[in-house]
């Protein structure tokens, strides 16, 4: 297959209101696409929703609420289904994390993680796979993260929450390519967004806290080339990229190097 082109694409987009879904948003509505959004941030959604024709979309649309609501989740594959009687794109881009030591953790925060960047992303995949079949090139894109490749301390709801996407994703991977859908994945490293003043609980913090990232612009330029590209598998931080082949081939060292942290 050659070049995916997005133009007039119908993409359902969670997590759009900041960060690398705000930013991703306004990418692909450079090329053109029809985006449906969603996050809990009424303003911050609808400026961006009204901004985005001026920015090349065909349409754009919202629903406010919440991912790990199941009647938002069911209301969206609705919206999706009567605006367009299809969907092309699904972008499981929310995401809240939480620092701290897990002895100081509480089931709370680990179920709002986990119920967020887990249950939410996998069960409205479930909902919209009628209409990404119906699709002739249907991508499912997951936001996961570098600390779904690497363990590391102080952040263990978040880094368990995105192991557990990026498992899954594994596992459905080949049941979706053979139903005609494809899945990227998407291993960012640190990003400069809000996702670390909007924690879901603070307990500690993380060692690296200070660590410079990328632009959130960055990420989302790199997905959507991913994407054109039909690439299934992106680490757009090279740092992140870096830590993964050093723990792949040297676990021990970076064992050792976390024991420092922990
Ligand atoms: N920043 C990083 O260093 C980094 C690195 C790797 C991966 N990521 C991943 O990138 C994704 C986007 O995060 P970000 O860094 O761009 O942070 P961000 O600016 O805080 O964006 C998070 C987005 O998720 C939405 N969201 C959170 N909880 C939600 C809920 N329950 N229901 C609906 N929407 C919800 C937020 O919107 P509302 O608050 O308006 O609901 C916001 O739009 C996340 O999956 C994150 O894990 C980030």
């Amino acid at each position: 297959m050659g070049r995916r082109d997005l133009t007039g694409r119908r993409i359902l987009l969670t997590g759009a209101s900041s960060g690398i879904g705000r930013a991703l948003a306004i990418e692909l509505a450079r090329r053109q696409s029809h985006l449906l959004l969603i996050a809990r941030r009424a303003q911050a959604l609808t400026e961006l929703v009204d901004a985005l024709p001026a920015m090349g979309a065909a349409s754009a649309g919202c629903l406010i609420g919440d991912v790990t609501d199941a009647g938002l989740r069911e209301r969206a594959v609705g919206k999706a289904h009567s605006m367009w009687e299809g969907l092309d794109l699904l972008v499981n881009c929310a995401g809240v994390s939480a620092h701290g030591r897990f002895a100081d953790g509480s089931a709370e925060t680990l179920r709002t993680v986990m119920e967020t960047n887990f249950f939410s992303a996998v069960e409205l995949t479930r909902l919209a796979l009628p209409l990404l079949v119906a699709s002739s090139d249907s991508v499912v894109v997951n936001i996961g993260s570098i600390l779904g490749h690497r363990g590391v301390p102080h952040n263990n709801e978040y880094c368990g929450s995105k192991f557990a996407l990026r498992g899954w994703s594994e596992a459905v991977r080949p049941e979706l390519w053979n139903a005609g859908i494809d899945m990227l994945q998407v291993s960012p490293g640190t990003t400069e967004t809000g996702l670390f003043d909007s924690l879901v609980a603070q307990t500690g913090s993380t060692p690296w806290n200070e660590q410079r990232g990328i632009s959130p612009e960055q990420v989302a330029r790199q997905v959507v080339r991913a994407l054109e590209r039909r690439k299934q598998q992106i680490y757009p931080n090279w740092r992140g990229r870096a830590l993964v082949l050093v723990n792949r081939y040297c676990p021990g060292f970076v064992n050792r190097l976390m024991r420092r942290y922990g």
